[in-house]
């Protein structure tokens, strides 16, 4: 509309222009600020009218009239191009009066989330992902292995076993629930043409209570590289690679000797504290070091039970448990938690 002449109100005129582009809250707001019964502009400017000289009134008041008349259009025509405009996206199953849905993010589980990092390094370094049976034989779990007959391993307090008849033959025994991924570097070995790459992620069960750092049922992954000329130098080589990859390139990594019986020389590599760095907390109960893992070259008795020349080939082998590896890497300290599907952590920690 044209200006009026009077400054208060012309001032105002910018605004009419910009109402058929408001929104229904942003168009109450304006609503209220122009021609609001408290406080509005016009309001105002009405006020002002009974206290002007009578020769000023007409003019004046006809002005403000005008303004406000034009206001009231461009509010009602807004209005109305609103309401239209909800009509029609009801009519096409659209409700726009709905309160809206929180918007759910889905994830994966921490464990599987960390199953996956690890496969994925290995995978880049040609490792192939094999998986073998959560039901095995003695035989694969532990005598191929070469854990001794009486080892305490095998007692029925440590390991599940499967009610029901011994498997007969050389490869058999009773059967349980196997109590690590191990049984599967004898699958992937049997009979089967070297070198052998392989990453094998699975579930595994012991007859463990279940407390703030054991789970019954639990995952591991294991590894296994079986070629000519590999030697220990490859294992470190290849597990700082991982830790650095997995925990951040500046992480530093020590090997401790151990014992395995598949696996001589055996050791356990540790990284640097996840949460102190080095300093020592209670996490590290002070070390500094955090244990992440199992490994070794293969024992060579293990390479012939399986029929593999061990004057030929060599390899080295390592196992770890994703669930502790998250648990290092945030901080939990009850397993239990990862184990339980409480939404409420699972959400939190879900990527
Ligand atoms: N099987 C071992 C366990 O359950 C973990 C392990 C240690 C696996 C050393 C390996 C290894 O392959 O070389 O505690």
């Amino acid at each position: 509309m044209q200006p009026t002449g009077y400054a208060q109100l012309d001032t105002l005129l910018p605004r009419l222009a910009t109402i058929e582009s408001l929104d229904a809250a942003a168009l109450d707001a304006e609503h209220t600020a122009i021609l609001g019964r408290k406080a509005g502009a016009l309001t105002e400017a009405s006020k002002a009218i009974p206290t002007l000289p009578p020769e000023q009134r007409r003019g004046y008041g006809a002005a403000v009239n005008q303004v406000k008349a034009a206001f009231e259009a461009a509010f009602t025509a807004r209005r109305a191009a609103l309401g239209e405009a909800a009509r029609r996206k009801q009519a096409e199953g659209i409700d726009l009066t709905m309160p809206a849905r929180r918007r759910w993010t889905g994830g994966r589980h921490p464990v599987t989330a960390t199953m996956d990092e690890i496969t994925d390094i290995f995978r880049g370094l040609g490792f192939v992902v094999a998986v073998g049976p959560e039901v095995e034989t003695e035989w694969f779990n532990f005598h191929a292995l070469n854990f001794p007959a009486d080892h305490p391993a095998m007692d029925m307090h440590d390991t599940l076993y499967v009610a029901g008849e011994p498997v007969e033959g050389p490869h058999g025994g009773r059967q349980l629930l196997r109590t690590h991924t191990s049984p599967v570097q004898i699958r992937c070995l049997l009979g089967q043409p070297l070198p052998v790459r392989a990453i094998m992620p699975g579930m595994c069960y012991r007859n463990d209570p279940f407390d703030p750092s054991h789970a019954p049922a639990f995952q591991q992954v294991e590894g296994l590289a079986v070629d000519e000329g590999i030697s220990f130098v490859d294992l470190k080589a290849t597990l700082v690679h991982f830790a650095r990859r997995f925990f951040g390139e500046t992480t530093r990594t020590r090997f401790r000797p151990s014992y395995f019986p598949f696996t001589e020389p055996s050791a356990e590599m540790d990284v640097e504290c996840q949460l102190c760095h080095g300093s020592g907390c209670p996490a590290c109960k002070g070390t500094g070091w955090m244990e992440v893992l199992g490994c070794g070259s293969v024992h060579p008795q293990v390479l012939e039970n399986t029929g593999v020349d061990s004057e030929r080939y060599t390899g080295f082998a390592f196992g770890m448990g994703p669930a502790r590896i998250t648990m290092l890497r945030h901080g939990i300290t009850d397993i239990r938690h990862l184990y339980e599907g409480d939404m409420r952590f699972l959400a939190h920690l879900a990527s």
